[in-house]
C-alpha cells in the first residue's frame, strides 16, 4: 500500500541525461561534456510558518529528489527542458542578456519570470553563471509542500556552480536560490526550503535558527520508527493568495513592533497595536492577529523543545509536540484543509506517535511518525479515511534524512 517507488539518485540522473541528449541533438557535437546533479525535496518535522519570523525550523532532505543534466554553452542562452505534471514537454530558451535587462530596469518588480523557467533561469542569473543546456527530471511531487521548487533551484544551482567553477559558498548558493524564488518567480517565501535542500545530511535533521542565523545537524535516525509523507494531492501555490497574506501580516507586525516574536508579551502587544492601528494591521481583526501571532510565538518555543526531545531520543515527547504544532497551524494559523486534517486524524487513530501538516499548507502534505511495524497499517487507514471523506487518494511515501544538493 505504501508508495515508495521513487527513483534512486543514479536512476534520476540517468533519466535526466537521456532527456537532455535526446532533445539537444544540435549540441551533440559540442565539446562540452554533460554532467548530472541532484537535489532532494524536504519535509519539515516541526517549525512551520516561522522561518520568515525569526523562528526555528527542523527539516530534513528527503529521498524524493530532482535531477538536472547540464552542459555549458558559449552563446549566453539558457535552454531549459522539463515536463509538465501531465507529461507534456516543456522546452524554453532564455538569453541571459534579457534577464540582465529585466533585472536592471528602473521599474523592475518581483515576478519577472513567474513560472517554471524563473526557478531555473533566476538561479543561474543570480549566481552570475553563463549559458547552459539543461534538462530536469523529478520525483518530488509539484505543489505538494515538499519543496519541489527548492529542489529544482538547488539542483540547477549546484550544476551552475560546478560547470562555471564559481566557487560559491553554500551560504551564497542558498541566497541565490532564494532570490530566484523571491525575486525572479515572485513567491515571497522564507529560507527554510533552500537551507534544508542544500545543507541536508543523511541521518540528520537540520535545526535552523533564523534569529541567531545558525544551523545545527541533529541525529535523526529515528530507529524503530518510519516517517510517512502523505501527499494529499490537493495542490497549493505560494506565489499567490493565502501564503502571502499570512506572511504580510507577520511582516507588518515585525516592522511596527520591532519584535522577534520570542518576547513573552508579544501576543498582547500585537493585539493592542492591531486595535489601535487597524490599517497598519492590513485590516485584520485584532482577534485574528492574536491567533496568527500566537502561532508564530508558540511554534518557535515548541520547535526548540522538539530539538531537545530529538537529541534526547524522546520520540513520544517529540510526537506530542508535532501534534501541538498541527493544532496551532489549524486553529491559529488556519492553513489546514479538511483533506489534510482527515489524514492526520486517521494516522493518529491508527497509532502514529505524531502527525502534522508540513510546509506551507493550504493543501500539500502531512507527515506521520509511525512505529515501524505499524507504518503499513497506518498508511492503509489514511487511505481508507480520505477515500471515505471523498478526498483525492493521497500518495504515501516512506522517507528518511538524505544528503543535500550534489553532483551525481
Ligand atoms: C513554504 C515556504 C517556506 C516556509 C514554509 C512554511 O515551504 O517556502 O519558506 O515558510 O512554507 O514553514
Amino acid at each position: 500500500m505504501i508508495v515508495s517507488a521513487t527513483r534512486s539518485p543514479e536512476e534520476l540522473a540517468a533519466a535526466a541525461r537521456e532527456f537532455l541528449t535526446a532533445h539537444t541533438p544540435d549540441s551533440a557535437a559540442s565539446s562540452e561534456s554533460v554532467g548530472t546533479w541532484l537535489a532532494p525535496g524536504r519535509v519539515n518535522l516541526i517549525g512551520d510558518h516561522v522561518d520568515y519570523a525569526f523562528g526555528v525550523c527542523l527539516p530534513f532532505a528527503t529521498t524524493m529528489a530532482t535531477a538536472v543534466a547540464a552542459r555549458k554553452r558559449d552563446d549566453g542562452v539558457l535552454r531549459m527542458l522539463s515536463q509538465s505534471p501531465n507529461g507534456e514537454l516543456l522546452d524554453a530558451s532564455v538569453p541571459l542578456a534579457d534577464l540582465d535587462a529585466a533585472v536592471n530596469a528602473a521599474d523592475a518588480q518581483p515576478g519577472i519570470l513567474p513560472d517554471w523557467r524563473g526557478y531555473i533561469a533566476g538561479t543561474v542569473h543570480a549566481l552570475g553563471a553563463g549559458g547552459m543546456d539543461l534538462a530536469v527530471v523529478s520525483d518530488v511531487p509539484l505543489g505538494s509542500g515538499l519543496s519541489s521548487s527548492a529542489a529544482l533551484e538547488c539542483a540547477v544551482g549546484v550544476a551552475a556552480r560546478d560547470l562555471y567553477e564559481l566557487g560559491t559558498s553554500d551560504e551564497d548558493l542558498i541566497a541565490a536560490t532564494m532570490r530566484a524564488e523571491n525575486f525572479y518567480v515572485g513567491a515571497n517565501t522564507g529560507g527554510l526550503d533552500q537551507n534544508a535542500v542544500v545543507r541536508g545530511r543523511a541521518g540528520f535533521a537540520l535545526a535552523l535558527d533564523f534569529l541567531e542565523d545558525t544551523h545545527e545537524q541533529v541525529p535523526c535516525g529515528l530507529e524503530g520508527y518510519t516517517l510517512l509523507v502523505v501527499d494529499s494531492r490537493v495542490e497549493h501555490s505560494h506565489a499567490t493568495g493565502e501564503y502571502s497574506s499570512r506572511r504580510g501580516l507577520i511582516d507588518a507586525t515585525a516592522a511596527a513592533l520591532s519584535c522577534t516574536f520570542r518576547e513573552n508579551d508579544i501576543v498582547e502587544r500585537a493585539v493592542t497595536w492591531a486595535t489601535d492601528h487597524p490599517e497598519d494591521a492590513l485590516g485584520n481583526d485584532p482577534e485574528v492577529v492574536r491567533r496568527r501571532v500566537r502561532h508564530v510565538h508558540s511554534e518557535t518555543a515548541r520547535t526548540i523543545e522538539a530539538v531537545e526531545a530529538l537529541k534526547a531520543g524522546d520520540i513520544e515527547h517529540f510526537g506530542r509536540l508535532m501534534n501541538d504544532s498541527h493544532a496551532s497551524l489549524r486553529d491559529d494559523y488556519e492553513i489546514v484543509p479538511d483533506a489534510l486534517e482527515t489524514a492526520v486524524r486517521a494516522a493518529r487513530a491508527a497509532g502514529a506517535v505524531g502527525a502534522r501538516i508540513t510546509g506551507g499548507g493550504f493543501g500539500g502534505s502531512t507527515i506521520a511518525l509511525c512505529p515501524a511495524d505499524r507504518a503499513e497499517a497506518i498508511a492503509t487507514t489514511i487511505i481508507e479515511a480520505t477515500d471515505k471523506g471523498g478526498f483525492p487518494t493521497p500518495a504515501i511515501y516512506a522517507t528518511s534524512a538524505q544528503d543535500g544538493a550534489r553532483k551525481v
